[in-house]
């Protein structure tokens, strides 16, 4: 059996591919746009004719630099969660399709709860579980709102295999990021952000048909509009999630010498 730190090598010495860009010019003014209006669902796909329920919406009537891939990523960052511990992958991509025409769409990026460390804290995720989320972005021709829809979970950790907690571990995530998204303002890299939240019923459905490990939801689905608070726009000034829309944040440089140390490890291990 190979050790877990070998794995952990391995996998950060592969970095997962970048991520397209996503222009926002021809973008419809709308809060979101119903999926199931247009062929699609507020399930994702999860294998097997089950689905993760999409419970938080970002509204297309955010910041404009919320919803961008960089935006996003420092947004979810303000609210304790990070991109995936060395942007290593542990689950397989799940596809939603949102109703804009565009048909199932992979995920566009996945986040996990960074226990107070943006660049270490989601390896203790990764270890021994907690919050995380899928973004899907609805920017298709039927409905470019630019909303941003997230499957929101609870999970085990990583010798569960990520199970989402039973018993409620999507209702429980989503009530976990919505509590921290509106207990005041949140800050990260040069930017406050306001959100106000607003319950959709009728869009999931209530119980646990269809859903993903047979867990029951109640739903509901959290609209949140998310502005950009500070006086003077960050964006203005040049801050660098704002004009890219960067997956991973440039790491500290101790993180950088660790996975090149594993990555020299796993180099020599296999000489
Ligand atoms: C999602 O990603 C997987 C693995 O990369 C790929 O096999 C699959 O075709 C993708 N699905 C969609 C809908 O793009
Ligand atoms: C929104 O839904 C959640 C979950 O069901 C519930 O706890 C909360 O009280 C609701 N908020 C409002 C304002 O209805």
């Amino acid at each position: 059996m190979l050790p877990f730190s070998l794995i952990v090598a391995v996998l950060s010495c592969f970095p997962s591919r970048a991520l397209a860009s996503h222009g926002l010019s021809s973008r419809a003014l709308l809060t979101f746009a119903s999926p199931l209006d247009g062929g699609g669902s507020m399930l994702n796909n999860a294998g097997g004719g089950l689905g993760e329920p999409l419970n938080v919406i970002i509204s297309g009537l955010s910041s404009p630099n919320v919803l961008t891939n960089g935006g996003i990523l420092n947004y979810a960052r303000s609210l304790g969660f990070s991109n995936e511990c060395f942007n290593v992958h542990l689950g397989d991509p799940q596809s939603a399709n949102l109703g804009d025409g565009n048909g199932p769409v992979n995920q566009t990026i996945e986040l996990r709860q960074d226990f107070g460390d943006a660049a270490f804290g989601t390896c203790f995720e990764s270890l021994i579980g907690g919050n995380h989320f899928r973004v899907y972005r609805q920017n298709g021709p039927k409905a470019n709102t630019g909303a941003l829809f997230l499957a929101v979970s609870h999970e085990e950790d990583v010798s569960q295999h990520h199970t989402i907690s039973l018993p409620d571990g999507y209702d429980n995530g989503r009530d976990l990021l919505v509590a921290a998204a509106t207990a005041g303002d949140t800050f990260f890299d040069g930017a406050l952000y306001n959100a106000v939240a607003q319950n959709v019923t009728g869009l999931l459905p209530v119980g646990a048909v269809g859903i993903n490990h047979n867990i029951p939801i109640d739903g509901v689905a959290v609209l949140l509009t998310v502005t950009i608070a500070n006086a003077f726009d960050p964006c203005a000034n040049g801050v660098s999630w704002c004009s890219s829309a960067p997956h991973t944040m440039m790491p500290q440089l101790s993180t950088i010498a660790f996975s090149v140390m594993l990555c020299m490890f796993m180099a020599f291990s296999l000489l």
